[in-house]
């Protein structure tokens, strides 16, 4: 079986949440189980040239606009799966991966680019995986092209929804020259007077994934669908949930190189030496006694500050450590500048991209993880958090809710703590819970072995992936 994943962002290439996660891991995770899996990006002035470790495939004919380009991929092997990385200076040489006027059009180019590839390496995928809205465009390319090329007849596609608050939207004038300017594609992107990419791709795919069951449900529901939950119930019949898994090669405690001592389930002691480490890291007193509750985030709405905001006093009040690492909107970023300085020998603070060793050393070093999130369609960190024995305290929603269980202390099951509305006070609640077992360390061992046993392997996962691409 020949898979081609496309997508926008990949460890260890290029990241800015999870998606890179998956991408990163996801094709490894289908290769150790036999699938002919390659993985197709593009190449970011950010990414570490030493990563490009096996020469390039040049000159591919791309049409684009009535004009014909020549463009070059750079090859690599480092993430364990055949990796294509799209040069294309005018659009992908900038400082960020996302946030630019025409990244509608980048895409949109990306996504051409890598269809032209597959055909100039001769190799017609079973199945053209895309990754959220920036592969709406091949999705929906595939769809018209299939109809003509003999080349692509066979080759499905798939659209992985890793957040539907992410449409895609652009002006719609620029379809015509986008060639979706035609039935059935100009209405199929036609989403509230703009164009949506990411509708677009919902329409056109042979199939439908997210990131976990609870989400699959979620996003059928006028609450959580963004506007296009009466698509996704017309799709429900297409529609998987298929919670992601952890790339144990990576967030392992027992082998990570980020952090200051290696630890296990059987032998803990090592997270007190990645405790205090942590400490030091963000200037904080030494004291290992002092729970660290932390979070690690892009700072959008989403993630759930507007609850920690209101409640940061309290959690001052408990006398616990706060570690927050976060990148994006100003407002939370300010927040938290404001916190810290208000606490500044309890609340440690990272404002922007951290890359990975910081966020390892959080994993291993603190006691609790924080992720009270609006909506969230898998999330990584709490299982993360729960191998690293640092215990998850989760709002119930999507992901969270089918990756965490909210301990039971009358028999001693469950991974972490759990609330449910999206209030302040909940969270705030939840957090005292937890400080409260904290404070009982048979208990607290009892919730960190839990979590820690847990299996989130991708081999679980990518099974149900292949699955999927063989029902087809
Ligand atoms: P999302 O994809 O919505 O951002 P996930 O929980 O799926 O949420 O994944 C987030 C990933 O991004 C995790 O690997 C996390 O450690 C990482 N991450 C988020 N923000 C930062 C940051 N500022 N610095 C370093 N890593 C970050
Ligand atoms: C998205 C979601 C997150 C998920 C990630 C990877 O960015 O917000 O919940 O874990 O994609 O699928």
């Amino acid at each position: 079986m020949r898979v081609a994943i496309l997508t926008s962002e990949a460890v260890p290439f290029a990241k800015t949440g999870g998606l890179a996660d998956v991408s990163g891991a996801l094709p490894k995770a289908l290769i150790q189980q036999n699938v002919d899996a390659r993985l197709i990006l593009p190449l970011y002035d950010q990414i570490d040239r030493d990563l490009l470790n096996g020469g390039a495939v040049e000159n591919v004919r791309v049409e684009w606009r009535g004009q014909v380009h020549h463009v070059r991929f750079l090859y690599s092997d480092v993430a364990g799966a055949p990796t294509y990385l799209l040069e294309t200076p005018e659009f992908f040489a900038r400082p960020a991966i996302y946030g630019y006027q025409d990244d509608h059009i980048r895409f949109a180019f990306f996504s051409r680019a890598a269809l032209a590839l597959l055909k100039y390496l001769d190799w017609a995928p079973d199945v053209v995986h895309g990754n959220d809205w920036p592969c709406g465009f091949a999705v929906t390319e595939m769809r018209a092209r299939r109809r003509h090329e003999a080349f692509f007849q066979k080759t499905k596609s798939l659209l992985s929804l890793h957040n539907v608050g992410y449409q895609g939207l652009f002006d719609a004038g620029d379809l015509w020259w986008l060639g979706f300017g035609d039935p059935p594609e100009r209405d199929d992107f036609s989403l509230d007077r703009h164009a949506s990419a990411l509708k677009a791709g919902i329409i056109a795919a042979d199939a439908l994934a997210t990131v976990s069951p609870r989400y699959a449900q979620e996003i059928q529901t006028t609450e959580q669908g963004h506007g296009l939950d009466w698509l996704l119930r017309a799709r429900s019949d297409r529609l998987a949930g298929i919670t992601n898994g952890v790339d144990y090669d990576v967030w392992n405690p027992e082998t990570d190189p980020h952090i200051a001592i290696n630890f296990s389930a059987e032998d803990l002691a090592g997270k007190r030496e990645c405790k205090l480490d942590l400490l030091r890291r963000f200037g904080l007193p030494e004291d290992v006694n002092r729970p660290i509750i932390a979070i690690i985030s892009r700072l959008v709405a989403q993630k759930g500050y507007d609850l920690i905001r209101q409640i940061a006093g309290s959690i001052v009040e408990t006398g616990s450590f706060f570690i927050a690492l976060g990148a994006g909107a100003k407002e939370y970023e300010e927040f938290l500048q404001r916190w810290h300085d208000a606490a500044p020998l309890q609340v440690g603070i990272y404002k922007g991209y951290a890359g990975e060793p910081l966020a390892h050393q959080i994993e291993a070093g603190a006691d609790m993880f924080l992720m009270p999130s609006l909506y969230e369609p898998c999330g990584l960190n709490q299982m993360y958090s729960m191998r690293y024995g640092t215990v998850p305290i989760v709002r119930a929603t999507g992901g969270l809710d089918d990756t965490v269980q909210q301990f039971d202390p009358s028999d001693g099951t469950g991974t972490g703590f759990k609330f449910g509305p999206y209030e302040a006070g909940a969270l705030l609640e939840k957090i005292r819970e937890a400080l409260y077992f904290y404070a009982r360390p048979e208990q607290w061992q009892k919730i960190q072995h839990n979590g820690m046993l847990v299996d989130n392997s991708w081999a679980a996962a990518a099974k149900k992936y292949i699955q999927l691409y063989q029902e087809m």
